[in-house]
């Protein structure tokens, strides 16, 4: 498990990268996946507003585009005063790959907080409730770079 600092710090880094212009609310995400590898994230609006992508669906666009679907950790970092827990929309994404994923998270003002994605989204809907009719969601097939 990589240290929460490190992956804060890549977070907040990439948060720069934001665009929102809309909001001027910018977020990074950082992915750690289970081999260690770390994809990155931060949240691109639109000027049609609900084609903005928040940080964390960004970030494991990232992840299964390298091959990567089973992860250890998310960072978070929100240019907000307070950390911010992803919302409802990316709770839901993150279960697909696993609810057992440690959330951390840090706002601009430095305070920090943790918890599980099964903390915050108890009773997910996930692939069982629709039956696997395709192929195995979580199964990962690193691309070996
Ligand atoms: N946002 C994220 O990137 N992640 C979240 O979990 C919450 C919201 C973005 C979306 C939008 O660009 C801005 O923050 C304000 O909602």
């Amino acid at each position: 498990m990589a240290d929460p600092d490190a992956l804060l710090e890549r977070a907040r880094a990439v948060r720069q990268q934001a665009y929102a212009p809309y909001s001027r609310f910018s977020v990074g995400a950082v992915l750690e996946a289970e081999d260690g590898s770390l994809h990155v994230g931060c949240n691109v609006e639109n000027a049609s507003y609900p084609l903005t992508v928040c940080a964390e669906r960004n970030a494991i666009a990232a992840a299964v585009a390298a091959g990567r679907r089973r992860f250890r950790t998310l960072a978070v970092s929100a240019s907000g005063v307070e950390p911010v827990a992803p919302c409802g929309g990316c709770r839901q994404a993150l279960a697909e790959f696993g609810t057992d994923l440690r959330v951390v998270a840090e706002g601009a003002g430095g305070g920090r907080r943790e918890w599980t994605l099964a903390e915050l989204l108890p009773d997910p809907f996930l692939s069982d409730a629709v039956g696997r009719r395709g192929e195995s969601p979580v199964p990962a097939r690193p691309t070996g770079r």
